[in-house]
């Protein structure tokens, strides 16, 4: 019988804490519930000394989730532990998940202590853990820069102070797969009582090899890897979860261990985290990417027509895209609705499908297929708001090719309605400036994309709005049959978020 890889998920926090992949407690906790039902082990809920808003997340996930064990991440001093014991100690099954250097680079330029104090604080701090809960990770951060028996030396003495799960993090991207498969066998071989722990990994993508370097730990040994939904992460990312799952899965004949992942759950997971943080995966990212079941070419598709086999290596249904989704109009009720949002993996009460029908009837009038995409816009733009400074209340552009583009918004700003007239160099152009003037917001417009969700005439556009101030940065994100009207709601979406950042930063 295969054994068991545990799937050791980051996304609410190494993933969050990337650039523009900010969420608020509502979103966190619908995502948990998502990785619960995806079947994670363990769901990496946040670092709750980081904020109050970090730890209340931490909490309600903790007091939620009954199917995952939930992690707080702590540095290896006591306030960051009994913080984030505070938040996850509600959990059925919590976990307390504490690090610190271990690499030479990191010790003489970061923290400038010796090895021997580094130690000792790694210990002390998994005591530290270990009064609140048995269920304890050690992390040796820039674990593949470190002296190898230096590295064995601490995993050793943590796990004599009672961790459960060592874990050696690629913190930077830098090794490769033969040279970190050799690490974790080295360490298997080389501390004494690695049996009394499940070694983890955790890479970072900054050489693109972070899925290839799980995959030869777990050749070598390592029971648990730490990775996030779509890769998202520090710098170039993590390990995408579901990489490392459908390889192990598609590959079942080489590989001695499996997940207990719900693959079917893999791309309802994907398109919830891009949903929520407008950043879409590029079309050829391995298995949840618009292209990874695309065939273009004419043999593969006469190969395909007889017989699946040739070019498919596992299906798209077997990740949950289900390529004969039927397709929702304006005669469609309630039943297929609520139907159709179940199977898009989405659990909704009454008052939020009553909400979301509503919208769907008012899209389904504007245009004929309302397919999956438009359907999760409207979840997305229902249910989970980020609190609202800035509202439209109207917009009305002209513009052609012989007239100065105008707009006129009307938008309401901290309960007060401004109204305002424009030209700009363009309609989405004018729409902005008077947006940017109302909103008197001295952030800059970084990126402007504008998509059409589905294929038809009458698609909806998406439009993406990226601004950024003093450092911070948010994505906004729109949908409308009308692009002017989707980039105005992206527009103000972003400055919507940005507000929120600054709060939660504050
Ligand atoms: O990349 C890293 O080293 C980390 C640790 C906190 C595990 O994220
Ligand atoms: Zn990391």
């Amino acid at each position: 019988m295969s054994e068991r890889v545990f799937i050791f998920d980051t996304t609410l926090r190494d993933g969050e804490q990337s650039p523009g992949n900010t969420m608020n407690t509502q979103e966190k906790l619908r995502v948990a519930r998502q990785l619960e039902l995806l079947g994670v082990d363990i769901i990496e809920a946040g670092f709750p000394i980081a904020s109050d808003g970090d730890f209340d997340a931490v909490r309600q996930i903790a007091d939620t989730i009954k199917n995952s064990e939930i992690a707080g991440l702590a540095r290896a001093n006591d306030d960051d532990i009994d913080r984030a014991w505070g938040a996850i100690k509600g959990a059925e099954k919590p976990r307390i998940h504490t690090f610190i250097s271990t690499s030479d680079i990191h010790l003489k330029h970061q923290f400038r202590k010796n090895k021997d104090e580094i130690l000792k604080i790694a210990v002390n701090a998994v005591k530290r853990a270990k009064k609140y809960t048995s269920n304890v990770e050690f992390s040796a951060m820039d674990a593949t820069r470190s002296d190898w028996d230096y590295l064995c030396k601490v995993f050793a003495e943590v796990i004599a102070a009672g961790a459960v799960t060592v874990n050696v993090p690629d913190t930077v991207g830098y090794t490769v797969p033969e040279e970190f498969g050799r690490l974790i066998r080295y360490i298997k071989e080389n501390v004494p009582n690695i049996s009394q722990a499940i070694i983890s990994v955790h890479c970072h993508n900054d050489l693109g090899l972070a899925v290839a370097n799980s995959i030869a730990a777990i050749q070598n040994g390592a029971r648990q890897v730490e990775c996030t939904i779509n890769g998202i992460g520090e710098r170039a990312g993590n390990a995408s979860l579901e990489e490392i799952a459908m390889i192990l899965r598609t590959r079942k004949d080489i590989f001695p261990a499996d997940t207990r992942i719900v693959s079917e759950k893999i791309y309802p997971a994907s398109r919830l985290i891009t949903a929520i943080t407008g950043v879409s995966v590029q079309p050829n990212k391995a298995i949840v990417g618009a292209n990874a079941f695309a065939h273009e070419s004419g043999i593969h598709q006469d190969g395909l027509l007889k017989a699946k086999l040739t070019y498919e290596i596992m299906t798209p249904e077997s990740v949950g895209i289900s390529k004969s989704s039927l397709v929702l109009g304006k005669h469609s009720g309630r039943h297929a609705f609520r139907e159709r949002i179940e199977g898009l993996g989405y659990t909704l009460d009454d008052k939020e499908l009553n909400l979301t029908f509503k919208r769907f009837k008012t899209l389904s009038d504007m245009k004929k297929h309302v397919y999956d995409e438009d359907i999760e816009m409207i979840i997305m733009d229902e249910i989970y708001k980020i609190p609202e400074k800035y509202k439209l209340v109207y917009l009305n552009v002209s513009c052609g090719n012989i007239t100065i583009p105008t707009a006129t918004v009307k938008l309401e700003a901290d309960g007060n309605v401004y109204q305002e007239v424009g030209v700009g160099d363009g309609p989405v152009d004018a729409t902005f400036k008077i947006i940017k003037k109302i909103a008197k917001t001295s952030s800059k417009l970084v990126k402007f994309s504008v998509n059409s969700i589905t294929k038809d005439m009458d698609a909806q556009g998406e439009v993406f709005v990226k601004v950024e101030e003093k450092g911070l940065i948010a994505i906004g994100k729109g949908a409308d049959t009308d692009i002017i009207v989707a980039s105005a709601k992206a527009y103000i979406n972003a400055l919507n978020r940005l507000e929120y950042v600054k709060t939660k930063k504050g």
